[in-house]
């Protein structure tokens, strides 16, 4: 399968495109802060904006949906890019994260029939009303966890999950493995987490008076209102026995945790509705100190998203 099929594949299968629009995460709205090293990483790699240097970044929340109208009262997906700026304001190094904790897949055939089973009916609907819904949609779901075991362990964790109360109060994973390149070139394969300083709080069942269904921007741009909002990058740091070939799989919990630094977001973007439809991140995209691991899901994400942003910033 080629970055060309599997978009396409995933248009259709999202009733799709909607120009302008992102063709997964489709309403977002980008923000600006800053990232501050811890300094503890310094023995592991030698990108400096990770080490030693406070960095201006720009950092998107979405909706994981593909329709831009998708409510944020129902449970789903949520996504969390952000972008290292150099100081010429160039992007150097994008981390594209979200709120599952393992992947659906093992490689990218097994997620893009999952956005197909789940864009069987009509768009608007959650998953879950879905799934109730077309039969169709049974048949499909069990095909593909026929095809792709691995999805079991997604699928589980997705269940159980309540709906986030807020961005600022919502871990996001990274998922894919990265190495960690030091100066004397040693090499050590991590995964990492935005893990929020406000703690994880899902939303109450059932919800506050007054949350709208598509609370989450305003709530957080009046959070920030108040002041920044901070989350702290983790690095799980990999065993020698663990893989980095495949994202369905987690790595054990008891694997050590590195914090590399604090995020603050401090402000929504002035010019976040231009960049809704301009920005484009790339998971690949990383800087010395740096590198891509054996992951087939990271380096076909990257291929995927820069098409993705080519057709969208074209005006398809
Ligand atoms: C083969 C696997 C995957 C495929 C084919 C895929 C596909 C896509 C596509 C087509 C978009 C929209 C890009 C655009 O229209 O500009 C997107 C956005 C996004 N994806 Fe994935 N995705 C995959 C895996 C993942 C994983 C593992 C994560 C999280 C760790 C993730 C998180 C996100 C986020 C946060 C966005 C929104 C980025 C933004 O704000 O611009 N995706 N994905």
């Amino acid at each position: 399968m080629t970055a060309a099929q599997a978009l396409d594949r995933i248009e259709t299968a999202t009733h799709g495109p909607r120009p302008g629009y992102r063709r997964l995460h489709a309403r977002g709205s980008v923000f600006r802060g800053t990232f501050t090293p811890s300094g503890t990483l310094a023995s592991l790699t030698r990108a400096p904006h990770l080490t030693t240097t406070p960095t201006e970044v720009l950092v998107r929340f979405s909706n994981g949906s593909s329709d831009p109208g998708a409510p944020d009262t129902e449970p789903g997906v949520r996504g969390m890019a952000v972008r290292f700026l150099g100081d010429g304001q160039q992007p150097v190094h994008d981390l594209v994260a979200a709120t599952f904790r393992v992947f659906a897949s093992r490689n990218p055939e097994g997620f893009v029939e999952l956005v197909e089973v789940l864009g069987v009916a009509e768009p608007t609907a959650s998953p879950v009303r879905r799934a109730l819904r077309v039969p169709g949609q049974v048949a499909g779901f069990a095909g593909l966890l026929a095809r792709h075991p691995e999805s079991r362990a997604s699928m589980r964790e997705f269940g159980a999950r309540r709906v986030q109360a807020s961005y600022a109060t919502t871990r996001y994973d990274g998922i894919d493995a990265y190495i960690l390149v030091a100066a004397d070139g040693r090499r050590s394969a991590y995964r990492y987490r935005w893990i929020p300083d406000a703690g994880e709080v899902d939303l109450p069942k059932p919800p506050p008076a007054g949350i709208t269904p598509r609370f989450l921007l305003d709530e957080l741009r009046d959070r920030l209102a108040a002041g920044p909002v901070g989350f702290t990058l983790a690095f799980q740091m990999a065993a020698a026995d663990d893989r980095t070939d495949d994202p369905s799989r987690a790595w054990p919990e008891d694997r050590k945790i590195v914090v590399g630094g604090a995020l603050s977001v401090t402000g929504a973007h002035t010019d976040s509705s231009t960049l809704e439809s301009s920005l484009v991140f790339d998971p690949t995209l990383v800087p010395d100190g740096v590198d891509l691991s054996d992951d087939p899901v990271l380096r076909f994400r990257g291929s995927v998203y820069r098409l993705a942003g080519s057709r969208r910033t074209a005006g398809g």
